[in-house]
């Protein structure tokens, strides 16, 4: 079955929330596995060998989280060969400004993946500690059915 990794780091708790509701999503179609960077090493990554890899980002002062950027650099120098694709989802609570959705190009640096889906999912929060703004509900479902068409193509 093919197969996804799902990472992050959360500190108040918004990004893994988005990231588990991506899962969920998903889970019907794929055999996904999901963990806290903080909590999980790149070599489970690297061993599991996925099909497809969804880097989750919160925003801290207008640039992608500084322990999930560590990781996935880790992985690019463990990995024997990169992962076949990977999509990329952000956290948030400002306007959202197209500038910050660097991790796809610390994706590709890293070289963790080559094929990198253009898309990205980003959810605004009402406040640092959340809860999410409603009706984002399209965003997510608008996402996982772009997720699941890369990853068969
Ligand atoms: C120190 C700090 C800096 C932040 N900087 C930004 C920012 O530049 N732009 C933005 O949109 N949100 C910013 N945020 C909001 C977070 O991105 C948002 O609350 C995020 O959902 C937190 O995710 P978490 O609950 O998984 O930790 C900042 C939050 C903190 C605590």
């Amino acid at each position: 079955m093919t197969k996804i990794w799902i990472i992050y780091n959360t500190k108040h708790g918004n990004s893994e929330k988005v990231c588990e509701d991506v899962k969920s999503k998903l889970s019907d179609k794929f055999k996904i596995s999901i963990g806290n960077v903080t909590k999980i090493t790149p070599e489970a990554i690297a061993n599991d060998r996925p099909d497809l890899l969804i880097v989750g980002s919160r925003i801290i002062v207008g640039r992608p989280d500084k322990k999930v950027k560590k990781f996935v650099t880790q992985l690019g120098t463990i990995l024997k060969e990169p992962i076949p694709k990977a999509a990329t989802l952000y956290t948030h609570c400002l306007e959202w400004d197209q500038k910050v959705a660097k991790m796809s190009k610390i994706i590709k640096d890293s070289r963790v993946a080559n094929d990198i889906l253009s898309e990205f999912l980003e959810i605004k929060m009402e406040k640092m500690k959340g809860p999410e703004e409603p009706g984002q509900e399209l965003k997510y479902q608008n996402f996982a059915e772009r997720v699941a068409v890369f990853i068969e193509q």
